[in-house]
């Protein structure tokens, strides 16, 4: 089951929330500085042994650590796209090619980490709204992009039954709610 509600995700209870990150695992600032605040250094900590062991995180893939002193289980950090106009002097279809990939860049965040929720046999996964934020990914366009990806997931089988959008903000909400 899908669902949208307003708030802030570090006070949600999931078996697992979703951390929009940046490849150096290193934290930041929005949700990313949110999480790592509130559920505390054991985050970092693994955060740093997958970097020391992995190397950066590649957009659009997942990785997953304890959620330390949060209420949910574990974070599943992921890396959206940075968001870019396409415009210049590229012919159309390299413009077309550079849009369908950051909009599959985005799809990949959601999937991924579902995929990472399901191979740990989780129940539940709550979302922020990846790249709206510093990544500057448009509302109205990641939205579809978020909330079909969950949609195509839940139709496979897989221990994940429960997904929550959790966001931050009345317009966020609304976007999410009208993809829904
Ligand atoms: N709970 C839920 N959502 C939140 C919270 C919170 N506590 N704090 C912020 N958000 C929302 C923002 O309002 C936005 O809608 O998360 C969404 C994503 O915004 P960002 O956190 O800026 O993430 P993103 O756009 O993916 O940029 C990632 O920012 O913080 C850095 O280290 C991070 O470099 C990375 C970049």
């Amino acid at each position: 089951m899908i669902k949208f509600v307003k708030g802030d995700i570090t006070n949600f209870k999931a078996d697992a929330i979703v951390n929009a990150a940046n490849s150096s695992l290193m934290g930041g600032g929005g949700v990313d500085g949110a999480i790592h605040r509130a559920g505390g250094p054991a985050i970092l900590q693994e955060c740093k042994a997958y970097v020391a062991r992995h190397g950066r995180l590649p957009t659009g893939q997942a990785m997953i650590t304890t959620a330390g002193d949060l209420p949910a289980k574990f974070v599943i950090h992921t890396v959206g796209p940075i968001y870019k106009i396409i415009r210049g002097s590229d012919d159309q279809s390299e413009k077309n090619r550079k849009t369908e990939d950051q909009r599959k860049k985005l799809r990949d965040c959601y999937i991924n980490s579902l995929k990472l929720a399901a191979e740990k046999g989780l129940s539940s996964v709550a979302f922020p709204s990846i790249s709206t934020g510093a990544y500057r990914y448009p509302l109205e366009e990641a939205a579809p992009i978020a909330v079909q990806a969950v949609k195509d997931f839940l139709k496979e089988p897989s221990s994940v039954k429960d997904v929550a959008f959790v966001l931050f903000n009345a317009p966020t909400y609304e976007a999410y709610k009208n993809a829904g």
